[in-house]
C-alpha cells in the first residue's frame, strides 16, 4: 500500500512578489528537501490538492513539480504519485541553497553537549549490552507476560464496541485524571485484592507505571533532594528520579526488605522513599510487616513521601499477599502505583496512581500539563474488561500458568545445573534470580548465554552502591512469557554457556 501524502507545513506564496508563484513554490519545496524537513521517499500531495490548499492555479503547482523533477529533487512513480527522490544528487548538498553545509553542522557530540545535566544522567541509565539482539528467542527476558495467552478476541470486541459508540465524552478532551468508570473499577479491585484504601477520585490513570514514576518525581522532588531508592533496584525508577535531578541514596535490601537503619544513616531526611514491598525488584524479597510499620513511622517522623510500586503483586503463588503499605498508612504519606502492563500486555500503556486526597488536584494538573493522558476509549474498554469479569479470569489463569512455568524453570536449572545455580525461595512474580557459582561473573555469563540464544539480565547491573558481594552475582531470568517446551531447552543452553566459562 502506498504511504499517504505528507501534510505540508506552511507555504506562503506572495502574488505581489517579482518572483513568479511557481518559482516561489519551487524554492520553498527545494529548501525543505535540502534541510531534511521533507525527507527522501515522502509522498507529496497531488497537484490538484495542493492547488486547492494554496488557492493557486494547478499550472503553478505542475510547473514547480516539473522543475524539481527535472533537477532530481523529486521522482514520479506510476501509481505512487510524486515523491522526494530516494537519492539526491551529491552536488545538491554542495549547493546549500540556504541549508547549512555539512562542514558548518555541529557534530553529534556538540549537540549532545547541549543536553541538560538531568538529561545526561538519564542517558546513563542504560542496560549493559550483553549481545542479545532484538528478535532472538525470548527466553528468559524479564518483565514480559505471556502475551499470546491474552483473550484478544474479547478485547477486540470491547474495543470495537467502544470505538463504535461515538459518545462526545470519549472523543473530546476528557477528565485528565482518568475515565471515571475505570477509576471506580480499579478502586474496587485494589481494595479487595490489595488492601488499598481509597475513593475512586484518588485514582489517577497514567500512561503506564513509568509515567506514574515520572509524575511523582516531578511533583514531589526538588533538584538535590535526597531520594532513597532500593539497592538493587528498578532502573526505570532511578531514571525518573534522575529526571527530577534528585540526589539518589542507595539503600540496601535484606530478606525483610529495605534496610531503614542504613537509609537513615546515609540520608536522615529523605524527601521520598521508593519501594517495591510486595515483591522487591529484582531480589524478590517481601517486606515484612515489622519493616512496613517501621517504614511508615520513618515517613511520619521525617516527613518523607513513600512511593509504593506494586508492579506485579497479582502474581503470588503461595499464601496470601501482605496488604499494600498504602492501606496501613494513616498519615497520608504513601502514594501507591501499579501497572496493567503485566496483567494485560506491555503495549497497553496504562498504569495508575492512588494518591492522598490532598494530592488529587496537583496530580491532575501535572498529568494535563505533561500530556501523559491515556486515550479515553482505551480506558473505557478496559473498564468493561474489568467489570465484565475478564480481568479476574485472566489473572487467575495466568497465576496457574506462571506458577507452573516457574517450577519448570527451577526444575530445569537444578537438573542441568547440578547444584551450581541457586534460586532464592520466593513464590511470586514473573522472574527469578539464579545465583552463580564462585568465580563466574554474571555479565560474562550473560554475554556467553546470548551467544547460545538465551537472554538474561546480570543482577549486578541493578546495584548502585556498596562493595561487590556474592549476593549480586546472579542472572535475572523471566519465565512467564516462555513456552513450557522452551523452558528446559533454554535452561540447557544457559548451562552450556556456564560450562564454557567454568
Ligand atoms: C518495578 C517496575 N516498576 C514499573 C514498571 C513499569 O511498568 P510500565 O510498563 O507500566 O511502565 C516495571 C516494568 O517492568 C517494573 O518492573
Amino acid at each position: 500500500m502506498n504511504a499517504p501524502p505528507v501534510l505540508l507545513g506552511p507555504i506562503s506564496l506572495d502574488p505581489k512578489s517579482e518572483a513568479p508563484l511557481y518559482r516561489q513554490l519551487y524554492d520553498q519545496l527545494r529548501h525543505a528537501i535540502l534541510d531534511g524537513r521533507l525527507p527522501t521517499g515522502v509522498r507529496l500531495p497531488s497537484s490538484r490538492t495542493l492547488a486547492k490548499e494554496l488557492s493557486v492555479g494547478r499550472n503553478t503547482i505542475v510547473a514547480a513539480f516539473e522543475q524539481l523533477l527535472v533537477e532530481g529533487y523529486l521522482e514520479a512513480r506510476t501509481g505512487a504519485g510524486t515523491q522526494v527522490a530516494a537519492l539526491l544528487p551529491e552536488s545538491l548538498l554542495e549547493v546549500g541553497g540556504g541549508a547549512a553545509k555539512p562542514a558548518d553542522n555541529p557534530s553529534p557530540e556538540d549537540l549532545l553537549a547541549g543536553l541538560s545535566d538531568r538529561g545526561r544522567r538519564m542517558m546513563g541509565v542504560q542496560r549493559v549490552p550483553t549481545g542479545y539482539e532484538k528478535g532472538q528467542a525470548r527466553a528468559f527476558q524479564h518483565g514480559l507476560p505471556a502475551i499470546e495467552q491474552f483473550p484478544f478476541g474479547v478485547w477486540s470486541r470491547l474495543l470495537a464496541r467502544r470505538g463504535r459508540a461515538v459518545q462526545g465524552r470519549h472523543y473530546d478532551y476528557h477528565v485528565a485524571a482518568g475515565y471515571e468508570p475505570l477509576r471506580d473499577a480499579l478502586a474496587t479491585y485494589l481494595g479487595a485484592a490489595r488492601g488499598v484504601v481509597c475513593k475512586p477520585e484518588q485514582i489517577i490513570i497514567t500512561t503506564g507505571a513509568q509515567a506514574a514514576l515520572d509524575l511523582a518525581a516531578r511533583l514531589l522532588v526538588d533538584p538535590g533532594d535526597p531520594v532513597w531508592i532500593e539497592d538493587p533496584g528498578y532502573l526505570g525508577a532511578r531514571g525518573a528520579f534522575f529526571g527530577a535531578s534528585a540526589d539518589l541514596v542507595p539503600v540496601p535490601i535484606d530478606r525483610e526488605g529495605l534496610q531503614i537503619d542504613v537509609g537513615l544513616k546515609r540520608a536522615p531526611a529523605p524527601k521520598l522513599i521508593y519501594v517495591t514491598p510486595s515483591h522487591q525488584f529484582p531480589t524478590g524479597a517481601t517486606m515484612s510487616i515489622k519493616r512496613r510499620l517501621a517504614l511508615l513511622e520513618t515517613a511520619k517522623q521525617t516527613g518523607a513521601w513513600i512511593l509504593e510500586d506494586d508492579y506485579d503483586s497479582e502474581y503470588r503463588y503461595v499464601g496470601r499477599p501482605l496488604p499494600a503499605l498504602q492501606g496501613l498508612d494513616h498519615a497520608g504519606r504513601t502514594i501507591y502505583m501499579g501497572t496493567l502492563a503485566k496483567v494485560l500486555f506491555p503495549a497497553v500503556r496504562i498504569g495508575y496512581l492512588v494518591v492522598p486526597e490532598a494530592l488529587i488536584e496537583p496530580f491532575t494538573i501535572a498529568i494535563r500539563l505533561t500530556g501523559q493522558i491515556a486515550p479515553a476509549f482505551l480506558q473505557a474498554a478496559l473498564a468493561d474488561f474489568i467489570t465484565e469479569g475478564h480481568f479476574g479470569t485472566h489473572i487467575r489463569k495466568m497465576r496457574t500458568l506462571y506458577a507452573a512455568r516457574r517450577q519448570l524453570l527451577i526444575d530445569a536449572l537444578e537438573k542441568y545445573g547440578q547444584g551450581r545455580l541457586t534460586m532464592p525461595e520466593t513464590e511470586a512474580g514473573m522472574q527469578l534470580a539464579a545465583h552463580l557459582p564462585d568465580g563466574i561473573d554474571d555479565i560474562e555469563l550473560a554475554k556467553a548465554a546470548a551467544r547460545h540464544k538465551v537472554h538474561t539480565t546480570p543482577l549486578s547491573t541493578y546495584y548502585l552502591g556498596g562493595p561487590s558481594t556474592k549476593d549480586r552475582n546472579a542472572l535475572y531470568l523471566g519465565y512467564a512469557a516462555v513456552a513450557d517446551t522452551e523452558i528446559p531447552r533454554a535452561a540447557q543452553r544457559l548451562v552450556a554457556a556456564l560450562d564454557e566459562l567454568s
